[in-house]
Formats: C-alpha cells, sequence, structure tokens
C-alpha cells in the first residue's frame, strides 16, 4: 500500500451557496449555507486515503467543537492523526466561501494552522521516514514549511510542494522538491514572475520539474530539461471547485509509482469528479469510482 505523509492545514469549511457573487458593500440572500471539513492539507490527506493510500497527517486543530469534528472526520477516513496537535485557547482554521456558478472565493482565517512548528514536523520524523511521498502546502507557517523540506530530503523521501496560496518561495526551496504543483498564477508567484508571462517560459525556468494545473484545460507537466507535456481536461459539469486542487495533488502522489503520465492522467480525473459535486472533502472520489469514471473514457 503506498504511504503518504500530509503537513498541512486543516480547517473548517463555511460554505454558502449564492446565486451570484455580491459587490462591495451587497446583502444578498443565499440558497444554502453548508459546514464541510476542508483546509489544504486535510483535503490532501482525504483524498489520498479514499484513493486506497496509507497516510499520515501532521497539523493542528483548535480546541473547539470545529477541532473535535475535524478530528473525527480525519478519523473516520482512516488518516492517521497521531500527529495532528489539539492547541489550547486557539480556535481552529476556517475557510468562509461563497460558491456561485462552479465558482468559488475563499477567504481563510489560520487559527490553530499558524501554530505549526518546526519541532512539530520533526517529532514525525519517524513517519516520514519509508513514505513513499510526501504533501506540503503554503497554509502553515513558512518555518515549518522549510522543516518539512529539510526532513524529508534528509529522510529521501519525494516531495511535492502544492505552493497555494501564492507566494514567492526560496528558489533553494524548489530545487529541493520532487514536484511543484502549481496553477499558472502561483508559477509566476513562486518564481518572482510578471503573473502573465507565458506558463511553459516559467515550467521551463523552474528549478524542478512542475506539474501546472488548468482548470478544464488539464494540466502540463514535465521532468526537469523537457518540454512541457499535456494531459487534456475531462469535461464534466462544474458544481464546485473547492478542493479539486487538492483532490489533483493527492491522486499525482497516490499514482507516481504508475509513471508521471498515467499519475498526471489519474490526477486529472480525480480533479473533474470532484469538480463535479458541491464541498472539497464532499466531492472526493474513492478508487472504485476514479476507475469507473477512467474505464468510460478510454
Ligand atoms: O483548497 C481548498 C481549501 O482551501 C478549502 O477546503 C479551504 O479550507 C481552503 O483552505
Amino acid at each position: 500500500m503506498t504511504r503518504i505523509v500530509v503537513v498541512g492545514s486543516i480547517n473548517m469549511d463555511l460554505v454558502t451557496l449564492a446565486p451570484r457573487f455580491p459587490d462591495p458593500g451587497e446583502t444578498l440572500t443565499g440558497d444554502r449555507f453548508l459546514t464541510i471539513p476542508g483546509g489544504k492539507g486535510a483535503n490532501q490527506a482525504v483524498a489520498a486515503a479514499r484513493l486506497g493510500a496509507s497516510v499520515a497527517m501532521v497539523g493542528c486543530i483548535g480546541d473547539d467543537a470545529f477541532g473535535r469534528q475535524l478530528h473525527d472526520g480525519l478519523v473516520a477516513e482512516g488518516v492517521d492523526v497521531a500527529h495532528v496537535a489539539r492547541v489550547e485557547g486557539v480556535g481552529s482554521g476556517t475557510a468562509s466561501i461563497t460558491v456561485a456558478g462552479g465558482e468559488n472565493s475563499i477567504v481563510v482565517v489560520p487559527g490553530a494552522n499558524g501554530r505549526v512548528t518546526p519541532a512539530q514536523v520533526e517529532a514525525a520524523r519517524d513517519v516520514v521516514r519509508g513514505a513513499d511521498a510526501l504533501l506540503v502546502q503554503l497554509e502553515i507557517p513558512l518555518d515549518a514549511v522549510e522543516a518539512t523540506l529539510r526532513i524529508a530530503q534528509e529522510e529521501g523521501v519525494p516531495v511535492i510542494l502544492n505552493p497555494a496560496p501564492a507566494q514567492r518561495l526560496p528558489l533553494e526551496w524548489l530545487s529541493q522538491v520532487r514536484f511543484l504543483t502549481p496553477n499558472q498564477h502561483e508559477l509566476a508567484a513562486a518564481l518572482g514572475a510578471a503573473g502573465d508571462a507565458d506558463f511553459r517560459d516559467l515550467m521551463r525556468r523552474a528549478p524542478c520539474p512542475v506539474v501546472l494545473t488548468r482548470g478544464e484545460d488539464g494540466a502540463w507537466f514535465s521532468e526537469k530539461d523537457e518540454e512541457p507535456r499535456h494531459q487534456a481536461g475531462f469535461k464534466v459539469e462544474a458544481v464546485d471547485s473547492t478542493g479539486a486542487g487538492d483532490t489533483f495533488n493527492a491522486a499525482l502522489a497516490v499514482y507516481l509509482s504508475e509513471g508521471l503520465e498515467v499519475a498526471v492522467r489519474k490526477a486529472c480525473a480525480a480533479a473533474a469528479i470532484a469538480v463535479s459535486r458541491l464541498g472539497a472533502q464532499d466531492g472526493m472520489p474513492r478508487a472504485g469510482e476514479l476507475a469507473d469514471f477512467l474505464a468510460a473514457r478510454p
């Protein structure tokens, strides 16, 4: 069984379905409100577990009702939570999400996610050792991300760094990762490049292999010093794109042992399934559903 470690955020998503996005200062009447477990780290952990991997999560929750729900949700998905810490006197991370017309807008309050430390990642070194892949994103403090990259490198574990939310990153970090998995905007930000730069040029400039997500267009991918290759996206009716990128990252990690091209195809398919359903974790497919989806699209 593929062993995956995820170091990252754990949020409660406060989701409002609206007919459209409100203008600044405008009050709108929404259609529905839901609380759904989310956070880029937890989403990737749950997606990988649903696809059949053995998954351990490193992160923090608050000592509140959301924290208990988030903890129990991860346990119910079979994720190892031995390195998920409950932080006293701090609220759990939240994401206020508006979904309209298949698109979303998100405001994240980090809460306990801001308390993940290098020492907490170091304490999980035994779990990292022997993992097939480690997934990390940027919704936790950057010193914890840096420690994660260092520990994974010391233990010889390949890292998939999903550089979201977008920010500039030290080049030496990028050269330590097995794959960087940005969208176009995140790749430009990570490299400190102009937002309108051609994404293929940016991929060639990156000091590491890149798997770039392009929404409906699918993904572009390249090993280092290789020309970018394209995997077309799978057509579905978009309901909610929240967590689709997280599903993509998880599938990429789970199927990497089958070769990059196969892993990217499966990741695009898993993300398409997620987009066709409401909610981040609620929309993530199981391995059997993914196999059926792909079998219907040879
Ligand atoms: O990637 C989607 C996630 O981003 C949401 O679940 C939300 O929690 C934010 O962290």
